[in-house]
């Protein structure tokens, strides 16, 4: 039975009551059936936001799975990313929140690449400097995608610089060091790592050993030293998402 139906017949029951019931009496009543009203509105409305955090979560998932397969990353490419930026956030000493956030941004950082033209997204092989402009727009599109995005709105700005490198010369602001936010430098170890362990349509995934060796070599120049440090240290959480 609905709420309305319930209200109703509670009403009807107060309507009939005989008059010379003491107003205390009354007053309980009423009482008891404002609060059964108040229930069952807060468990339609707990019911209905359960339904639309249910159909928000299925529009991502199905945003994200347009995402990976427009990017060709290999099928769970998001869900590892996710917890390889909350292993290194956690050993980074970041907040629950700040770990939840940096989730969001391993799902959504690329969203922007679906405004980049197919012939561009699927070329088999290294972009030529015309196409290269062209795919660094993914940030720009990214960032406004999130901002017109209630639940994204708070990462934007991450999603616009999650391709800047530690010596300045990534893109698009050529921010350097401190400058790019350390969500920013997190993902961009585990992306790189996951982009390099795994097969692409033009290429076989790189033996582990060898991408944690890149990594290396990269620190200081793409990547926040710091950080790949601790990459190396927490090897063995990883080891149990991407082996
Ligand atoms: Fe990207």
């Amino acid at each position: 039975m609905g709420y309305n139906s319930h209200s109703l017949s509670f009403g009807l029951v107060l309507s009939q009551v005989d008059p010379q019931l003491p107003s205390v009496v009354l007053a309980v009543l009423l009482l008891i059936f404002l609060a059964i009203t108040a229930i069952l509105l807060c468990s339609k409305t707990r019911f209905y936001r359960s339904l639309l955090k249910d159909y928000k979560e299925g529009c991502y998932e199905a945003l994200m799975k347009t995402v990976e397969a427009r990017n060709h990353v290999t099928e769970g490419h998001a869900n590892r990313m996710q917890e390889m930026v909350s292993i290194l956030a956690a050993a980074s000493g970041c907040t629950d929140k700040e770990i939840h956030d940096l989730r969001l941004l391993a799902q959504f950082h690329d969203i922007g690449k679906i405004g980049i033209p197919d012939h561009i997204l699927s070329k088999p092989g290294p972009l030529n400097e015309e196409e290269y402009c062209i795919m660094q727009r993914h940030c720009a599109i990214g960032y406004r995608i999130a901002l017109s995005a209630p639940d994204l709105t708070h990462i934007a700005d991450w999603i616009l610089k999650h391709h800047e490198r530690w010596n300045g010369k990534g893109y698009p602001l050529g921010l350097k060091e401190s400058e790019i936010p350390l969500a920013c430098r997190i993902l961009a170890v585990a992306d790189a790592y996951d982009a390099m362990t795994s097969d692409r349509p033009y290429r076989k995934a790189m033996d582990p050993e060898k991408a944690v060796n890149e990594l290396i070599i990269n620190a200081g120049t793409q990547f926040d030293p710091d950080l790949v440090i601790l990459f190396i240290s927490c090897r063995e959480k990883l080891n149990n998402i991407v082996f």
